[in-house]
Formats: structure tokens, sequence, C-alpha cells
């Protein structure tokens, strides 16, 4: 078995600069855990939430990470339903992914189907399971509605195109350049909205007869909470599930009655993956989409584990497209 491993440390809040790279001994897993040797890492902005200290982690040091793809290794006592050499997936707590091997609990463990490569799922689990709850149990999206999709060539954005697409919604895609236009009109953007330099909630009204969206999937926060409200048809609905560009402004609830009878909601993944049921019908209904060629891994970057400060100013610095790796050695 494996015994030693390479861990990305953060010992203090910071920038990318404090990810370094340490070597640690790793225990034989313990009740309830497999040890499971990693072939692909998923980055995730929420790395960055934890690095920064915006979001708490549970103790200082800690190695971030909540997405990864691997082998399993060895079997923890009471382990059930898996096997040595079981390829398997997880995007869950604990936090931890950034490194070669590791211990992790067994009920949070996705096995892979064949049909999805190690890499894939490195790049889907998190943002794959995120564009599932939310397109089908945050709002249940129908055939014909309109929806808006902040940062369509990214990460999580990519997937909700294409699946809102796959859907038969009319998807309204924003991005920060032309080259990442490109992208999101692969993704399955009816619309591309350049949202540096056009007035997105006028450029949505006008692509909608008037009417605006029912949904607004903003994962941008500060910068763009103004243009989705703005966006919104009456009773529609914002989902704020992200704050790449700083939190959003508190909203007034008259606010919402204003402006037509808004819904708004902050969802987090973990609440709708919390019990392994939920874990395992999202994860098998991402698969299927998958399986029937209707949403694809878009994995823009890859970087030796190694090299991971480079990957998380990429990320901050929006030089990123799609999904972001993270090798192993
Ligand atoms: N609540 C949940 O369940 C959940 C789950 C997964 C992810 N998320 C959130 O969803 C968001 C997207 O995550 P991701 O990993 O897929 O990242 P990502 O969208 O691939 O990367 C962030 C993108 O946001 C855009 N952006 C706009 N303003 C920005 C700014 N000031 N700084 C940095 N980026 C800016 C950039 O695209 P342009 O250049 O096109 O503007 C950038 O590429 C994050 O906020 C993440 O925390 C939430």
């Amino acid at each position: 078995m494996t015994e030693r491993a390479r861990v990305v440390r953060v010992r203090k809040h910071g920038g990318p600069q404090v990810l370094s790279l340490e070597q640690v001994e790793l225990e034989p897993p313990g009740p309830g855990e497999v040890r499971v040797v990693h072939t692909a890492i998923g980055l995730n902005y929420i790395d960055v939430y934890f690095r920064t200290g915006l979001y708490p982690v549970p103790e200082l040091p800690f190695v971030p990470g909540l997405e990864a793809a691997g082998v399993v290794e060895a079997l923890g006592e009471g382990v059930e339903g898996l096997a040595v050499g079981d390829r398997v997936a997880y995007a869950s707590r604990p936090l931890g992914a950034y490194c070669d091997a590791r211990n992790y609990p067994a009920e949070r463990l996705v096995r892979l189907p064949d049909g999805i490569s190690d890499e894939d799922a490195a790049a889907l689990m998190l943002k794959g399971m995120t564009a599932e709850y939310l397109l089908r149990r945050t709002v249940s999206v129908e055939a014909g509605d309109a929806i808006l999709v902040h940062a369509a060539a990214g990460g999580v954005g990519t997937l909700l195109c294409q699946w809102g697409a796959h859907l038969s919604a009319t998807v309204i895609g924003t991005v920060g350049s032309e080259e990442k236009a490109e992208e999101a009109r692969a993704s399955g953007c009816t619309h591309v909205v350049h949202y540096r330099d056009e007035n997105v909630a006028e450029r949505v009204k006008a692509l909608t007869d008037g009417a605006g969206v029912r949904v607004v999937y903003d994962s941008v926060g500060r910068d763009t909470l103004e243009s989705s409200l703005d966006s919104l048809a009456p009773r529609g609905t914002l989902v704020a599930f992200g704050q790449s560009s700083g939190p959003p402004a508190p909203i007034e609830l008259s606010e919402l009655a204003s402006r037509g009878s808004l819904f708004v909601t902050r969802p987090s993944l973990f609440d709708y993956i919390a019990t392994r049921d939920e874990l395992l019908a999202s994860a098998a209904s991402l698969f299927e989409v998958v399986g029937a060629g209707a949403v694809k891994a878009h994995i823009g970057q890859r970087y030796p584990l190694g090299d991971v400060a480079e990957a998380h100013t990429a990320l901050e610095r929006r030089a990123t497209r799609g999904a972001t790796l993270l090798a192993p050695g």
C-alpha cells in the first residue's frame, strides 16, 4: 500500500503563494474509509474561498480540494460495496483532494461507469452535480424556458448551458471575452452577451421580446446581482450560487415585490447531495446525460499538482475556460 504521498498544504490564509507541496506519511484507512490513489483532481472556485479564508476551514493547516477521481487501493474496517481496484470519484467534504493519495469516507464515494474516464470524472463530479441540482431541483427548467447563465464558458457554466440546452431551454450566456463567446456557443448557448461591454438586462429583454428570463443562474455575485434581478421575468427566480467577483450586496425583501414577485435562493451543492441516496441519484443523472452524449466534460487546462498556485492564479484572473484539472504524480 502507498505509504507516502505529496499533499498541497495551506498553513495560513492568503494568495496562491500559500499553497505549498509537502510530503506526508499515510495512515492505513480507518473504519468506514478507503484509500484512494488519485488519478485526476478537480479544481473549483470554492477552493479559492477556503484558501483566502472567505469560507471557514475546520483548522489550519489544511489540504484544500473537494473533488477527485482515482482507484481504491485498500479498504478500512466495515467498508462494504467497494473493492480494491474499483474506479471511484467524489465531490464532497472532508477537504483534502489536493494530493496523490488519501483516505476518504466510503459513503461519499461514487463508483465510475466504464464510459466515464477518470479525467472526465474529476472535471464533472462537482460541477456536473451542481448543474443537475440547479436545473432540475432548485428550479425545474422546462422546455421553452429562457434562462440566463453567467460565466457561461466557465467550469459550471459550460455544463449548465449544455444541460439547459438538452432540456430544450433557450440559454442566454454571459462571457468576459470573445474567445469565451465561442466556448459558450459550443456549449449550447443560443445567445451570448459580453457582460463587460454590454448592458446585460437590456440585451436579455431584447432577446426575449421584452419578457425577461424565467431563471438567472448567477455565480459571479457582486458584479452581476443588479443585472440579474433586472433580467428576470415577473415571478422569475434568481439562483445566486456563487461569488467569483465577490459577495453580492444584500437584497431588500420589498424589492422582490416591486420587481415583479421574484424568488431568490442561495443554494449549495452539499445540501442537495447530503444523503447517500441524493448523492447517488445526482451522480446517476449526470452519468446518464454524459453517457447519452448530451453533456460533455470540457477540460480547458491541466496543471501538475506542484503548479497548483499557477492554476489558482489563472482561475482568479478569469484566464481559464471550462474545467481545470490537477495531475497527481
Ligand atoms: N453553490 C454551489 O452549489 C456551487 C457549486 C459549484 C460552484 N459554485 C460557484 O460557481 C462559481 C463558478 O465556479 P467554477 O469553479 O466553475 O469557476 P469558473 O466559472 O470556471 O471561473 C470563474 C469565472 O467567473 C467569471 N468572473 C466574472 N467576474 C470575475 C471576477 N471578478 N473574478 C474571477 N472570475 C470572474 C470569469 O468568467 P468570464 O471571464 O467569462 O467573466 C471566470 O472565468 C464559483 O463562484 C463557485 O463558487 C457554487
